[in-house]
């Protein structure tokens, strides 16, 4: 059985779809079977961080709507982790039970599904935490997205109380924290309350992504290596210098 992992954070734009890239690639380039979900409907974006766009002709609700099978379905390409790419519109046949056979049809050639969410928490964001057994709160350092984060983690386990929830924060820059403009990372931690995991840097790599062909920097690459290992559940010490 695959891990399900349910990428959220309340507000949008704080980079749940940058972060459910790069740990997916960082976790294939370590030998795991990975497939990305875009659940972003109607505003995809997976497949312009994986530069796959053009290349996208099914999604997964075709599969929901048995339009196609899933080999037809799931974009695969070499050295890229596999993409279910999002529908245009949403349907009344996307249902907590449609959804979870389409994932439950998928998940066998899998050791990592990733589910990346749309902004907001409504009654999709349930069926998207009921479905996984973890998850991943992406949050930039600062007070509003920190609020709707709090409010996104109490509707997801409201949703799943077995729901293991872990805190990325991204665009973290020690330079704007010492000028005020930024949260420290503790006081993140203390306002979700959820246990991280890791923290990305603000890098103009990540930001550029789907125009560089997903090139990272040497700490982009770290950060996201750090973070995929502890998804594995290896045991990776935090070091003062991962955050600077
Ligand atoms: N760590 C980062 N450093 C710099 N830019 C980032 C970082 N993470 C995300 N971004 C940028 O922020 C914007 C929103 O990211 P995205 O992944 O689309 O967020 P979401 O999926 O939460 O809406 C994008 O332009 C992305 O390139
Ligand atoms: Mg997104």
């Amino acid at each position: 059985m695959a891990e399900k992992i349910f990428v959220f954070s309340g507000k949008g734009g704080v980079g749940k779809s940058s972060v459910t890239a790069a740990i997916s690639d960082s976790l294939l380039k370590m030998g795991k079977k990975v497939l990305c979900i875009d659940a972003d409907i109607g505003f995809r974006s997976l497949d312009l961080i994986l530069n796959v766009g053009n290349q996208v002709v099914y999604n997964w609700l075709d599969l929901i709507e048995d339009r196609c099978d899933k080999d037809k379905a799931i974009l695969k390409t070499e050295n890229l982790p596999d993409l279910l790419a999002s529908p245009n519109e949403p349907s009344s046949s996307i249902t907590f039970d449609s959804f979870k056979k389409m994932i439950d049809s998928v998940e066998e050639s899998y050791d990592y599904i990733f589910i990346d969410s749309p902004a907001g928490s409504d009654s999709f964001h349930e069926i998207l935490a009921k479905v996984c057994n973890k998850a991943l709160l992406v949050v930039t350092p600062d007070s509003i997205c920190v609020r709707s984060a709090e409010v996104a983690v109490k509707r997801a386990e409201n949703a799943n109380n077995n729901i293991d929830i872990r805190l990325v924060i991204n665009r973290f820059n020690k330079n704007e924290v010492i000028k005020g403009k930024q949260l420290k990372l503790d006081d993140v931690i203390d306002n979700v309350h959820v246990q991280l995991i890791g923290v990305v840097p603000e890098d103009d790599t990540i930001r550029t992504m789907p125009d560089n062909d997903g090139r990272l920097s040497r700490r982009a690459l770290f950060a996201f290596k750090r973070i995929s290992k502890r998804v594995m559940g290896e045991s990776v010490m935090f070091n003062p210098k991962d955050f600077s």
